[in-house]
């Protein structure tokens, strides 16, 4: 019988990867639910090749537009992100593979689990925003949470069949980004395309910049806190730049077992919809131990790179700090890509907003939201003072 995935952000990297992954499994997995927010080109031809039954535009408009071009497929085309809890809890869905990018997924998200659709989780920043609140969900509704982040999906294969208590750390491994051993300096003159130039991987805009300034690293400390339930003074982050082992664990008898592959998302992407079988993977996922060489690892550079001890430091306050962390650095990143601020002032604009917030902890849902509103507020007066 074939498994129905849903993939919110079908247009983007991790999603136009998910789909093809289902195309080299055509009889067992099969896209029910395709969303975007804008590209209604790419998505009009994953409509026609995929047939989907439901399909949602972010923006309303070009859910009209998109609608009218596929009149006649027998195809649910809507308009607006509200939309966004239908497609997920489509009947037919078995599977979310959770990858927009933002803390948009987070509504959605928690109305997947809601509905017992098991999630495949590649939006990190819902996890960050809103890390308890989601655990709590995934517990009370029994859910199958699987992570699609390479290094987690690596600290969940280095955990299965270990008990949990013999764990003694996580050790996350960052790539370093295009400006690893640069200087504070050299870093003043950073140029959107530099920090798009990611020397290992191929992906989207938002988590590109991030890895550039590890931010994306003190992202996936704060997710794989609330995945694995390891405290963050259990949770170290090696520079290996050459993004082989993805991440590793550490028993207490000193044992770490390592997961291994080559730096290509159809990997962990496939293993999160096969899970817990392992099916064949693509020409491109073969490891050629022989022809690596060597491998290295190193201490990242905590000064140079002040986003890394922000996350850890949002993270270690809790309540409602993460989900301001996430929000100001979303709109900085947004900002320093439309050319309006420099590199180093997206994590800058981040420390400030922080250090006024008022955590509030257990948030409730309303709270999470306001916070998440607040910090962007926040963030965006930050970023007019700065061009000013
Ligand atoms: N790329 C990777 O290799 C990778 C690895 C690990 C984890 N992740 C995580 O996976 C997630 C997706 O990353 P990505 O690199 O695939 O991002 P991406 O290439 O930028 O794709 C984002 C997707 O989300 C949609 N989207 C963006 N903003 C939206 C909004 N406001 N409302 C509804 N849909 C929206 C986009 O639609 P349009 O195309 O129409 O804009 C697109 O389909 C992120 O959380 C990232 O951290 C990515």
């Amino acid at each position: 019988m074939s498994k129905g995935i849903a993939v919110l952000g079908s247009t983007g990297s991790i999603g136009r990867q998910t789909l093809e992954v289902c195309k080299a499994y055509p009889e067992q997995l099969k896209p029910v639910a395709l969303t975007a927010m804008r590209n209604i080109e790419l998505l009009e031809e994953q409509i026609r090749e995929y047939k989907p039954q439901v399909v949602v535009v972010g923006d309303k408009d070009l859910g009209k537009l998109l609608k009218e071009r596929v009149a006649g497929l027998p195809v649910s085309v809507y308009g607006g992100n509200e939309y966004l809890v239908e497609a997920v809890t489509h009947p037919h869905v078995h599977t979310v593979v959770t990858a927009v990018s933002g803390a948009v997924g987070l509504l959605p998200t928690l109305a997947a689990i809601r509905a017992g659709k098991t999630i495949a989780l590649a939006n990190k920043e819902t996890l960050v925003a809103a890390g308890e609140l989601v655990m709590e969900a995934v517990a009370t509704h029994n859910t199958p949470l699987l992570p699609v982040d390479s290094e987690h999906s690596a600290l969940f294969q280095c955990m299965e069949g270990n008990r949990r208590e013999d764990i003694h750390k996580l050790i996350l491994t960052a790539s370093g980004g295009p400006f690893r051993g640069w200087t504070i300096e050299q870093l003043q003159e950073v140029s959107p395309q530099q920090a798009l130039k990611h020397p290992r991987w191929n992906m989207g805009a938002k988590i590109t910049i991030d890895s550039a300034t590890l931010m994306n690293k003190g992202l996936e400390v704060i997710e794989a806190k609330h995945l694995f339930g390891i405290d963050y003074d259990h949770i170290e982050v090696v520079v290996h730049p050459q993004s082989i082992v993805h991440s590793m664990v550490k028993y207490k008898d000193g044992s770490i077992l390592a997961q291994m592959g080559t730096a290509d998302m159809r990997l962990p992407i496939q293993y999160a919809l096969t899970w817990p079988e392992r099916w064949e993977g693509g020409p491109n996922s073969q490891l050629d131990l022989l022809q690596l060489g060597s491998l290295t690892f190193e201490t990242p550079d905590w000064e140079v790179f002040p986003a890394l001890s922000l996350a850890y430091h949002a993270g270690r306050t809790g309540g409602t700090m993460p989900t301001v962390l996430n929000g100001a650095n979303e709109e900085a990143v947004h900002a320093f890509l439309q050319g309006r601020i420099r590199f180093p002032a997206i994590v800058e604009i981040v420390a400030k907003v922080m250090e006024k917030h008022k955590v509030i902890q257990k948030p409730d849902l309303e709270a999470i939201l306001a916070a998440d509103r607040e910090s962007r507020k926040k963030a965006s007066e930050w970023i007019a003072r700065y061009i000013s």
